[in-house]
């Protein structure tokens, strides 16, 4: 029915567009006068300030957007964070007491892995924080407080806004636990905050760009077997991206940390292989060109997701698509946006049914 997909011929792509508002709506909702505010939904400070480490639980996608947390929370707070594969968790005596706050993400909230992981975790003692897209909840009930990212339905199973609004919502989190943790003063986190709002009109510019990455999908849409790299931040948005292809496309892909390559995958890299290269963060650009070198010298055909401002020199054979600037701490925003778009493309070019991969299920209740 394409009025319910408001003319897009799948959700998958009526739930892209719909990211930059869904994500300037939140900001809005949780902030005051550009202070992350969560006192709407009753998070207390004292569950952000208590806890000594973060524990992040989840699956899929929900799991990616919580390495990309991980990482700013390592950044910003200074205190040890691990992200925890919900299905695993239980299993590998994890150091869980009253000093952690766990937090589970989940777009359904009814993940039977995070669930029981999470109960697992309150048992030990941990404080919870839950972050989740559909309201009321198995896993917003089980939890002490709850984060909503708002997106509205998600109907496609591949996820795409629940996810950008929960990178969105973990870059708020982070902001308003270094402000009342003390690690930003109030001019810091409101900068934080005023630069997080850009993210909207940059993941505007990215979807309007839809064509050129339409184009770029032509590059992959015959490989068997493609790698996404990346580093720091640009290999967790490697892993969504290439999540993404696999569950429409169908096409094996594999995310790789551009500095492990050599440790195993060069082996693979052939004559025409494609690789689908993420540049965002400007610390780590030089040795990222060194890897994309790395691999065009054995014949890969290489795509580049470059940074505007870090987009490096043309050369000649590898087709590139540049990403709106943004502070690099939230570049996985537009660039996620535009390895949906890729994953997209390629699986509805195939002809497949983009909104109902084969064996796969929106929500996961078994364990
Ligand atoms: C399923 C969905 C994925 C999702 C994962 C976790 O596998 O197909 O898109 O990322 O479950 O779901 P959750 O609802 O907990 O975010």
């Amino acid at each position: 029915n394409m009025s319910e997909k408001d003319g897009f011929p799948f959700y998958m792509e009526k739930e892209m567009a719909e990211q930059p508002r869904v994500i300037a709506r939140m900001l809005e909702e949780k902030t005051t006068e550009d202070l992350p505010d969560f006192s709407g939904e009753q998070v207390p400070d004292s569950l952000l300030t208590s806890c000594e480490s973060v524990c992040i639980i989840a699956c899929g996608s929900a799991m990616h957007a919580g390495l990309a947390g991980q990482f700013l929370m390592k950044k910003f707070l200074h205190i040890p964070v691990s992200v925890e594969m919900a299905s695993e968790y239980m299993y590998t005596d994890p150091v869980v007491d009253e000093k952690t706050l766990v937090i589970a993400v989940s777009q359904s909230g009814e993940t039977i892995d995070t669930l029981e992981a999470l109960k697992y975790a309150k048992q030990k003692g941990a404080g919870s924080l839950a972050v989740i897209n559909v309201k009321g909840s198995s896993i917003a009930r089980e939890s002490d407080a709850v984060l909503y990212t708002n997106a509205g339905p998600e109907i496609a199973v591949a996820s795409t806004k629940a996810y950008t609004s929960q990178l969105a919502l973990f870059a708020l989190l982070v902001a308003r636990m270094a402000y009342v943790r003390g690690d930003f003063t109030e001019t810091e986190t409101r900068d934080f905050v005023r630069e997080l709002k850009r993210v909207p009109d940059a993941m505007e510019k990215v979807l309007a760009g839809k064509e050129k990455i339409h184009h770029i999908a032509g590059r992959i849409i015959s490989a068997k077997d493609i790698f996404m790299i990346g580093r720091g931040l640009d290999y967790f948005i490697a892993m969504e991206g290439s999540l993404k292809l696999k569950e429409v496309s169908y096409i094996h892909s594999e995310a790789y940390a551009s500095g492990e390559l050599k440790h195993g995958p060069l082996a693979l890299i052939t004559e025409h292989t494609p690789v689908v290269a993420v540049a965002t963060q400007k610390q780590l650009l030089s040795k990222e060109v060194s890897n994309i070198r790395e691999v065009r010298s054995r014949g890969a055909d290489v795509v580049l997701f470059a940074k505007e401002q870090l987009m490096p020199e043309e050369e000649e054979g590898y087709l590139t698509f540049e990403l709106p600037d943004v502070r690099d701490e939230f570049m996985c925003l537009p660039a996620a946006a535009a390895l949906q778009l890729l994953a997209y493309y390629v699986s509805s070019d195939k002809g497949y049914d983009v909104d109902k991969p084969r064996n796969l299920a929106k929500v996961v209740t078994v364990e």
